[in-house]
């Protein structure tokens, strides 16, 4: 027990910062740490940038709160622009991205309901995956840690292998609603989906009736260099959650509808208190303008190259720590040769942050916003980290 009031469910690093200024998070000792954890690819902006601060503060001098009960003409804005920048017609906020997973899977299962097949509510999955922590969110990822103890996993989600587009297709009943899966699972371990199996679960989806539903909350929003990282494979989802990076830190989700597949999403069969506010949409839209302003996601692109090609440096480097790069964009992962966690220990020491993740990795998510120099900053420490793990690896073989 550690005498804290809050309940024990995450096990925290003894660090507490007392601000943030672009990429760098400061404690309330001065000490500056690095942030490529971006609050788990949250702070797409990074901290404090000027633009999302000005949209929050002058909306919180205007109007916090009003609820769905009225026009709320930021959200609406907001859900303009997505729909303008997606293949989405309909959107729905949320406060998170379990939430905006809730809202697909209820999207997804109510279409099927209104089409005359009341049958078809169970949705595949696939291995690896996270799409939150509620009740069906758990059972949609499927993974027994986070099922245990909660009572009878809510029905209605079939997993199969990751990447197993054959067992996805044998998968397929009569019951199917839809296929839910991670363009680039984020806590699986920095794994991007192959366009191929992409296009070929859109083709199933339409050859079977079910809706194609994308979980982006983690790889959205300019992440990998586009805004959505399904653009890359050319594919469209018919349902899409996103949040994280949406929010640059300021807590909102939505959920994404064509709007045949919003078909059964009418009055009053769903609903949120705090979704859409006023507060969440200024900020919502203040991301949209810096991450849809001309030239932002090719200058992504272009730093993703320079640190993915920095990592791939220092992983020949030093093959006992990192085995390997893997991930796209600013969404890049070290395959761990050791214990993920001792890896993220040493890149604690060198001040900078990063996230484990499944499958042994260390997940890089820096603000979209990372400037070169930073970039060579944050190799330098993961190569003083690397080399201090190999030094201790030959120390201890010469015992
Ligand atoms: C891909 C993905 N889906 C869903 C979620 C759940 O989002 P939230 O924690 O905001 O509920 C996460 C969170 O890490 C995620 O990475």
């Amino acid at each position: 027990m550690s005498g804290s009031a809050l309940y024990e469910t995450f096990a925290r690093a003894p660090l507490a910062f007392d601000r943030g200024e672009g990429t760098w998070l400061v404690t309330d000792k001065g000490e500056r740490y690095l942030d490529f954890a971006g609050g788990i690819a949250v702070n797409s902006l990074g901290h404090g940038h000027p633009h999302l601060v000005a949209a929050l503060t002058e909306q919180a001098a205007k109007l916090w709160h009003v609820s769905n009960l009225y026009e709320i003409p930021e959200q609406r804005r907001l859900g303009e622009r997505l729909v303008d920048a997606t293949f989405a017609d309909k959107v729905f906020f949320t406060n998170s991205g379990a939430e905006a997973l809730e809202c697909a899977i209820k999207t997804a299962r109510r279409y099927q309901f209104v089409k005359g097949h009341p049958e078809r509510f169970r949705i595949i999955t696939f291995e690896g995956a996270f799409h939150g922590r509620t009740l069906a969110t758990i059972a949609a990822g499927g993974q027994y840690k986070y099922l245990e103890g909660f009572g009878p996993k809510v029905e209605g989600f079939d997993q199969v292998a990751f990447d197993d587009i054959e067992a996805a297709e044998k998968a397929i009943t009569p019951d199917t609603a839809a296929i839910l899966i991670e363009p680039v699972q984020g806590e699986g371990g920095i794994r991007p989906v192959p366009t191929q199996s992409l296009k070929r679960l859109r083709q199933l989806c339409d050859q079977h009736g079910l809706l194609l539903i994308f979980d982006e909350v983690q790889c959205g929003i300019g992440r990998t260099g586009k805004l959505f990282a399904h653009e890359w494979a050319g594919v469209t989802p018919d349902l899409m959650a996103i949040a994280k990076g949406i929010g640059g830190g300021f807590p909102m989700g939505a959920c994404l509808a064509t709007d045949e597949a919003a078909t059964g999403m009418t009055a009053g069969v769903h609903g949120t208190t705090f979704g859409g506010n006023p507060l969440a949409m200024a900020v919502g839209n203040a991301v949209l303008d810096v991450v849809l302003a001309d030239g932002f996601l090719e200058d992504v692109q272009r730093k993703a190259l320079l640190l993915k090609q920095g990592l791939a440096a220092v992983a020949d480097e030093f093959p006992d720590v990192i085995e390997g790069i893997r991930g796209t964009g600013l969404m890049l992962g070290l395959k761990c040769a050791m214990p993920n966690a001792k890896v993220n220990m040493a890149l604690r020491d060198q001040h900078l942050l990063a996230v484990p993740a499944g499958d042994n990795v260390i997940r890089l998510l820096p603000p979209l916003t990372v400037t070169d120099e930073e970039i060579g900053e944050a190799l330098k420490r993961i190569r003083s980290g690397a080399k201090g793990l190999t030094n201790a690896i030959a120390a201890e073989a010469a015992k």
